[in-house]
């Protein structure tokens, strides 16, 4: 069962959303009744590797406002193994035909990130509207350009922070606005992996080329990779923007041409402060995906919840008695965040209602990083 997000209470149009940051475009968006669509959004995947084989292609499956009827790669193994080999699914080596297939309507981009721009422009120009894995690009010139190019075509642009729809997130983000956790002090959050330089997804056959490790195709390191959802959840979380970030950068354990970890510190508009670890140089046996939201009430303690599934756990910690409560989750609630963003995502190209994630929130996003990597 899905539920979708409401719209948000501020909204950019999707040919006016200028660049500039919006005063309130960090919404934190409340579920609405189920709705079934009819027509789905025909759907179509760019980039057949681990995220879009194991949790995008299933995604789409699961998520009754949306149908996958094309693919594109040029590695034909990939191509096949996507979708189950389903012989409805009509599969490309090049982006020109998969782009012209028949009633294709929204474009998932799930390439390594150097090819996020070329892919979201030309599905742009050929009027598709487009969800865009992160990092949106390696440079936010590339960032910026990929929107524009987007907002000239009337195409919608949203990136596939698939974490906002967790459900656990979509509940703390609930409880802060609420009140529930206080006067908000700080964030914290851990968001770490092993990541040596002959890594492979853990569903991959066959030799997996680490892009990740490659400053040309990845843009950075662990920072550029797994930042972007700390920083965007934090945002979303408190239903504001981060004004200023400084950020440290290590080469500690790995000697490839990447930073393998790094540690930022921000502030919000409020004064609530962000603490943000990430790293490729942490074993995965240790607890390494931890979210915290520290109030003057309570603090909201989130434990592998951050990552591609549902599930994790929830717990409040009281100010007052040092009680600690778990937050439940309905299991019908408690469904893949992709799926969830994905039936968001088709649910507004369809209703044609406003957008909870404009892209004046990602590029903000990806400003912050830039200049981070730039001190
Ligand atoms: N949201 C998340 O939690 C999450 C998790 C993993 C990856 N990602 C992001 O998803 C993207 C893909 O990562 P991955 O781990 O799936 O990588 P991957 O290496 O497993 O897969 C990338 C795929 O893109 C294909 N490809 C290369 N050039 C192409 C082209 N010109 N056209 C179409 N396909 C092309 C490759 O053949 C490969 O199959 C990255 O941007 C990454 O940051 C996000």
């Amino acid at each position: 069962m899905i539920r979708l997000p409401s719209p948000p209470r501020t909204q950019e149009g999707l040919r006016a959303s200028a660049p500039a940051l919006q005063a309130n475009c960090f919404s934190n968006a409340a579920p609405l009744p189920i709705m079934q669509l009819t027509p789905p959004v025909q759907w179509g995947i760019a980039g057949c590797g681990w995220v879009a084989r194991d949790y995008v292609a299933p995604a789409i499956a699961a998520a009754p406002a949306a149908c996958l009827l094309a693919v594109c790669d040029p590695d034909s193994l990939a191509r096949q193994r996507i979708g189950d080999g389903e012989p409805g699914i009509t599969r490309h080596a090049d982006l020109a035909g998969f782009l012209a297939t028949p009633g294709l309507e929204a474009v998932y981009v799930a390439t390594p990130n150097h090819l996020h721009r070329p892919i979201v422009e030309a599905a742009a120009r050929a009027g598709k509207h487009v969800l865009c894995e992160k990092p949106m690009a390696t440079s936010l010139a590339d960032a910026e350009a990929m929107v524009a190019t987007c907002q000239e075509n009337g195409v919608l642009y949203a990136t596939a922070f698939d974490q906002r729809f967790q459900a656990r997130h979509r509940r703390l983000g609930e409880l802060v606005q609420e009140g529930r956790l206080g006067e908000i002090t700080a964030v914290r959050v851990h968001y770490a992996c092993w990541t040596p330089a002959d890594w492979s997804p853990p569903t991959t056959e066959g030799t997996h080329d680490n892009w990740r490790v490659d400053p040309a195709r990845a843009g950075g390191g662990a920072f550029i990779d797994l930042a972007p959802h700390g920083l965007d959840l934090a945002q979303v979380l408190l239903g504001e923007p981060l004004l200023e970030a400084k950020c440290l950068f290590q080469r500690r354990v790995f000697d490839y041409p990447v930073d393998d970890g790094a540690a930022l510190v921000g502030r919000f508009r409020s004064g609530a402060l962000l603490l943000l670890n990430v790293a490729y140089n942490c074993p995965d046996h240790f607890p390494r995906r931890t979210l915290e939201v520290i109030g003057t009430r309570a603090m909201a303690i989130a434990r592998n919840t951050m990552g591609q599934t549902p599930g994790g756990t929830l717990h409040l910690v009281e100010a007052a008695s040092g009680r600690e409560e778990p937050v439940v989750i309905p299991a019908d609630e408690d469904i893949s965040p992709f799926a969830a963003g994905i039936e968001a995502f088709s649910h507004h190209l369809r209703s044609g209602g406003l957008f909870s994630y404009p892209p004046a929130h990602d590029l903000h996003t990806m400003r912050l990083l830039a200049a981070a990597m730039q001190d």
